[in-house]
């Protein structure tokens, strides 16, 4: 082939994709979810009517501002994780967007038939919102969602705090996860005994929305469980998880320089990748129905986090000294070799660590039931 037909073949090529991409019209597909029915897979079509450069240019684009959005969700542990390749079955529903999809057409089973896909992707813009069938930036969805609970006889929690349901989806227990046998407050006599075969005998990592509510944790015979404000406040209830780690209620592109809030998540940052300080978006915190103007700053923050820090580490220690825990932290048990823990209660105590380490939030998403867990978990120690 000459090269002059390659040029033309590569221009026509190029006018092809502008058309497509710059300002006409998208193929007219039939809305609603499932619907194109020419695909096997989960490709849910284009909204009728859809203006491609609505989106995908950035000097026409001044609604969605979807480059700056896609900056900083490259920015987010959702991108760079990593964790992605727990792309099986029982993985794909949270850890990639092609098993969110298939998760949320299929109403929300945990198990997925054909999770197990190469090339996943991970959490990205189309497992929250479904851009091109909707047309729009709406969340995928928004009912309650109800979590698993995996104490004995405490009932499974409804989650229902606006689009924060759409971060729990994920951010919750797993109902196939290892842990097993389930702890049970109500047994306290010498003899009642526990016998812990898994070194990840805990439910998953994602228990920041149980947290939020003040469920989940191992909560002793004879103790009271306070809830902060944070459980009830009527912002966090009606946005959830957003108004904090996405910032502000509109959500400005801009603030957290693309490192920090919005589609970042985060809300402790750096403003380089080289990591040299630490700054933390509290526009959250300082809303008027919440801290006020000025009511936090990083300093007041890390203080804030501190006693639950300082109480999960003494905790740490002592149920090292137990030997519960393994010195890198993992439970101290195998099939081969179970964890004999009598009575079977204070296992909640090694239960609690890990619920209230898991969080993540240093005590911040709900301060009282985290110090309380932590509180009645290093007493039960303490006793004989
Ligand atoms: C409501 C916003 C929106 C509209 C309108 C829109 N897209 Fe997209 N599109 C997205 C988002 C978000 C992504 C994923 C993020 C990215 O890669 O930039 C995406 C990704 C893509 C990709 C990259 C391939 C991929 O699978 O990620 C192509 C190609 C594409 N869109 C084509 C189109 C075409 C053609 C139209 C018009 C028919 C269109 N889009 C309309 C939001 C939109
Ligand atoms: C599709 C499932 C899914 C949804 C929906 C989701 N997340 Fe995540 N999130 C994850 C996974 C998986 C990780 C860990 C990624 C990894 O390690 O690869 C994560 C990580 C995070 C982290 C970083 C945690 C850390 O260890 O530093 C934050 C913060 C976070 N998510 C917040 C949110 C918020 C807020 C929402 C709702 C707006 C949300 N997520 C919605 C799956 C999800
Ligand atoms: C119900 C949703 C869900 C399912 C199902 C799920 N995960 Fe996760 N997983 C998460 C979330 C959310 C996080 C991130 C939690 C965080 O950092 O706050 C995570 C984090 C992880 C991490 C990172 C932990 C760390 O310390 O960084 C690993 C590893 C992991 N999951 C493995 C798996 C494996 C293996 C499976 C399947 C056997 C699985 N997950 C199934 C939601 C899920
Ligand atoms: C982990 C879940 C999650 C992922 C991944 C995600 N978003 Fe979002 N996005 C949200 C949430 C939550 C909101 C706030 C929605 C609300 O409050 O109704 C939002 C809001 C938005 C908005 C503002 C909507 C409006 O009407 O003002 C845009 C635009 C947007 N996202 C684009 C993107 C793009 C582009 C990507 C991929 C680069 C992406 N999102 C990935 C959860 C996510
Ligand atoms: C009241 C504000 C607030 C709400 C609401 C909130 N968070 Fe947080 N979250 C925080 C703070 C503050 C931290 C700790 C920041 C630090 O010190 O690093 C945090 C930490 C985290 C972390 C650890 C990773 C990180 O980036 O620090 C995850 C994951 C997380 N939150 C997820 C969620 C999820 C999911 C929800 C909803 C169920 C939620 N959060 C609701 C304030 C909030």
């Amino acid at each position: 082939m000459k090269s002059h037909s390659i040029i033309l073949i590569a221009l026509a090529a190029c006018l092809v994709s502008m058309v497509v991409l710059f300002g006409c019209e998208g193929p007219q597909g039939p809305a609603g979810q499932n619907a194109d029915t020419t695909y096997a897979g989960t490709f849910e079509g284009f909204a009728p009517g859809i203006k491609c450069a609505n989106c995908h240019n950035p000097d026409i684009d001044t609604t969605y501002y979807l480059w700056a959005r896609r900056y900083q969700w490259e920015r987010s542990k959702h991108a760079y994780g990593g964790d992605l390749e727990r792309n099986g079955p029982d993985c794909a529903g949270c850890h990639t967007t092609e098993g969110l999809i298939e998760r949320w057409k299929n109403h929300w089973p945990m198990v997925q038939t054909v999770g197990a896909k190469n090339n996943p992707s991970p959490p990205g813009c189309f497992a929250c919102h479904s851009p091109h069938s909707r047309g729009n930036f709406t969340l995928r969805d928004m009912d309650a969602v109800t979590i698993k609970s995996f104490v004995s006889g405490v009932p499974d929690a409804s989650f229902n705090y606006g689009p924060g349901n759409m971060c729990v989806r994920c951010h919750q227990t797993r109902t196939t996860s290892p842990m097993s046998p389930v702890p049970n407050p109500a047994r306290t006599a010498p003899t009642d005994t526990i016998s812990i075969t898994s070194s990840r005998w805990y439910p998953h990592y994602g228990v920041q929305g149980q947290m939020l509510i003040g469920t989940g944790g191992f909560q002793f015979v004879g103790y009271t469980y306070r809830n902060s404000i944070h459980s009830t406040n009527a912002g966090i209830r009606g946005e959830g998880c957003p108004v904090c780690h996405m910032a502000s209620q509109s959500y400005p592109p801009d603030l957290g320089t693309g490192r920090g809030g919005g589609h970042t998540m985060k809300i402790r940052y750096s403003s380089d990748e080289t990591e040299s300080d630490t700054l933390f978006i509290v526009t959250g915190c300082n809303q008027s129905d919440c801290h006020g103007a000025g009511g936090f700053s990083k300093t007041t923050l890390l203080a804030a986090e501190k006693p639950v820090q300082d109480s999960l580490q003494t905790l740490e220690t002592l149920l090292i000294q137990r030997g519960w825990l393994t010195t890198s932290l993992t439970v101290n048990a195998s099939t081969s070799r179970p964890l004999k823990i009598a009575p079977e209660a204070k296992s909640g105590a090694l239960f609690n660590y890990f619920f209230v380490e898991h969080d993540l939030s240093r005590g911040i998403h709900n301060t009282k039931y985290a110090q309380d867990l932590l509180n009645s978990s290093l007493q039960t120690l303490r006793t004989p």
